[in-house]
Parts: C-alpha cells; sequence; structure tokens
C-alpha cells in the first residue's frame, strides 16, 4: 500500500549554526547516541513503509552523506542522491528533486529533525485524510522563533515565518506529506526577504488556491538539531531511552545505570555514570564519563571528566584540570590540559583541531 509514496530527505543546506562542525562534515552526519542523526530520519521513513529515497546533498558535503548512507540497503531502502547546487531553500530543495518525486505524493523529511516517536501515524492520517499537504505540529514555550500554524480545526489556515504576533503556539515541525499539487505551488512562489524558497510560501499558495491543507501534532519529542544545545538535548532524549549493554573491557572500573560499551573499548579505573555509550575502541583511563554523554569509535580520554557532551571518532582528550560539559567535538579533535581550572569548561570544536592548556 506503500509502495507509491516516496521519500525526500533534505540534507544539503549550510549548517551555518553549528559552525566549525560544518566545515568539514555534514551536521546531519554527527552522531547522537553513536548513530548519524540522519539515519535517525532513514529509519523512520522505512518504518511507515516508504522505501524510495530521495536525499538531497550539498556539493561540499554530499560524498560524505552518499558513502555514509550508501545505497540504502543496510535500511532496507533504495536511496536516490540529488545534489543541490545551493542552498537556496526547502521549497528550492523540493524542486531540484522534481525528476526524483515526479507525480508520486510524498514525505519531506528535514535531515537534521529527529521524532521520537517517528512518522508511522502521520503516514496513516494523509492516508486516510488526502489532503494535498499535511504539516507536523508541536506546540512550543516561544513560537515567535518558529514557522507558526493558524487553525480552523484541524484545516490550516495561515502559515507565518517567526510571527512577532504568533496565532498559536504550534510550531511546524520538519516533516510534511504533500500531494504532486505542492509542485506548482512552488513553481508560484518568489524568494523570501532572506533570499529563499520558503515551504511556507509554497503551502500557503496551497491554501490560498483552495486546496486542502491539514495538520497533525506530534506525539512524543521533537528536536531540530541545527544548534550545539538542540544537538546535545537531542543525545540527551535518545540517550533516555537506552538499554544497558557492555562488551567492552573493564579494569578497576565502574558502571552505573544505562550505559552501551561496544566491543573492543577498554576502560581502566574509569567510573561510568549513565545514561551514557562509548563506541568500539574507545581507550578511557582514570576518567569519569557522566550522564548525557557519547564517547565515538577509537575516542582516547585519560585522566579527564565529561558530561553531557558528544565527542565524535578519534578524538583525544588528557588532562583537562576540570571537567568538559555540554560540549561537542568534531573527530580527530586533540585536546591537552594541564593545570587545575575551577571551572567547566565548553567546547564546540571543528573536525582535527588541536587544543593546548598549559
Ligand atoms: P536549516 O537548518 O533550516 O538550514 P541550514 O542547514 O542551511 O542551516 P543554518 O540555518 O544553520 O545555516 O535546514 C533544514 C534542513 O534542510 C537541513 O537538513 C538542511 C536542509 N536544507 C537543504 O537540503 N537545502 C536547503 O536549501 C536548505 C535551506 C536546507
Amino acid at each position: 500500500m506503500s509502495a507509491d509514496l516516496k521519500g525526500l530527505i533534505l540534507s544539503g543546506g549550510a549548517g551555518t549554526r553549528l559552525r566549525p562542525i560544518t566545515h568539514t562534515s555534514a551536521k546531519q552526519l554527527v552522531p547522537v547516541a553513536n548513530k548519524p542523526v540522519l539515519f535517525y530520519g532513514i529509519e523512520a521513513l522505512v518504518e511507515a513503509g516508504i522505501t524510495e529515497i530521495g536525499i538531497i546533498i550539498a556539493p561540499a558535503t554530499g560524498d560524505e552523506i552518499r558513502h555514509t548512507a550508501g545505497d540504502g540497503s543496510a535500511f532496507g531502502a533504495r536511496i536516490t542522491y540529488i545534489e543541490q547546487a545551493e542552498p537556496l531553500g526547502l521549497a528550492h530543495a523540493m524542486l531540484t528533486a522534481a525528476d526524483f518525486l515526479a507525480d508520486s505524493p510524498f514525505v519531506m523529511y528535514l535531515g537534521d529533525n529527529l521524532l521520537r516517536d517517528g512518522i508511522v501515524d502521520l503516514v496513516e492520517a494523509f492516508r486516510s485524510q488526502e489532503p494535498d499537504a499535511l504539516i507536523l505540529l508541536t506546540p512550543v514555550d516561544d513560537p515567535s522563533s518558529y514557522g507558526v500554524a493558524e487553525l480552523d480545526g484541524e484545516r490550516v489556515v495561515r502559515l507565518i515565518e517567526k510571527p512577532e504576533d504568533p496565532p498559536s503556539d504550534l510550531a511546524l515541525v520538519g516533516v510534511y506529506m504533500f500531494a504532486p499539487s505542492i509542485h506548482q505551488a512552488a513553481r508560484e512562489i518568489e524568494p523570501s526577504p532572506r533570499g529563499e524558497l520558503e515551504i511556507t510560501d509554497a503551502i500557503q499558495k496551497l491554501i490560498d488556491g483552495g486546496s486542502k491543507v491539514s495538520a497533525h501534532r506530534v506525539k512524543g519529542w521533537w528536536k531540530d538539531t541545527g544548534r550545539l544545545e538542540d544537538m546535545l538535548e537531542a543525545n540527551r532524549l535518545v540517550l533516555e531511552d537506552l538499554e544497558s549493554s557492555i562488551d567492552g573491557e573493564l579494569i578497576d572500573s565502574e558502571v552505573d545505570g544505562r550505559v552501551v560499551i561496544a566491543p573492543g573499548a577498554r576502560l581502566e579505573r574509569t567510573v561510568v555514570r549513565g545514561p551514557a555509550v562509548i563506541d568500539a575502541d574507545a581507550d578511557l583511563r582514570d576518567a569519569y564519563i557522566g550522564p548525557y554523554t557519547s564517547i565515538g569509535r577509537g575516542v582516547r580520554v585519560n585522566n579527564s571528566e565529561i558530561e553531557h557532551s558528544i565527542v565524535l571518532a578519534n578524538s583525544s582528550i588528557s588532562d583537562l584540570g576540570s571537567r568538559m560539559e555540554r560540549s561537542l567535538l568534531g573527530r580527530d579533535v586533540t585536546i591537552t590540559g594541564g593545570a587545575d581550572r575551577p571551572r567547566a569548561l565548553q567546547f564546540l570544536v571543528g573536525d582535527h583541531a588541536e587544543i593546548t592548556m598549559p
């Protein structure tokens, strides 16, 4: 029944809010609980029966995404990569994929978004209601920072980007379902003041033309991981649901709470307080790993304390002198401390950086 529906995942974009990580790598590949954000999206689509998936990529980071997600067979899907030459907006990305989408209805999923409960409900609602567009909404505390919907029952009457005077507290989540009529609407819109073809403008075009645009509310949590704080929060939320498994080697070490230690990891005189994940081949000595921390493959930690952080593969942290908190370290980062420091340290560090704090 789902074979007709296609999926479009947007994994291009500039990622300016996550610099310097995004100078060398795609933000959609930053691991949350040691799994790339993008994989959660692919899995959500496959779970909803959508296996014909197009992924929008940017020239700079496309190859890395291709290499990481492959042809989709690992997910039980078939992935087609579509390069968007410039990040000219969500509606532009969709128009770039016009040949792939052809006349299929489809789900459009922003590749840096995470939804705890997936999209099965959304897809079912789309099938039963047969609207021209179905948008996903969630209540937020600060609607003026989001795209906001004004509803009449479950029918959407207006969408407003970052409204000064929000008509509701219902923000647009980064997942949309469309009938093929959205293409024509997107062709008719003009770039917004920030120079992008906005998907909200294309949807508004549908509404103004009398098409049926419905709303669906998210169950469970939703996170857009475009900023450091949100990435760390997504990591925390995913780790909250962690199931323990200890496969690595523990020498004079203590593990407390829900913790995953992958095979090949080695811990010596180290304390881990979960929820936390330690990936394969990590080597931790005289370390403290606190709650909500994801330690990537091959990471080395020596005589240091880390909490509520994401550390990517092959980074090395030693003799910090005070606790590192709420940090995101890229790949192959080296941080070497020396003296004791009275306060906690916070970092957002891109790949291959070397920091020494004597
Ligand atoms: P955003 O996070 O809105 O934009 P961005 O990635 O350019 O980031 P920033 O604002 O920090 O510069 O994009 C949401 C998702 O859509 C993200 O996965 C990137 C993707 N995207 C595209 O694929 N093409 C585009 O033209 C845009 C704007 C975004």
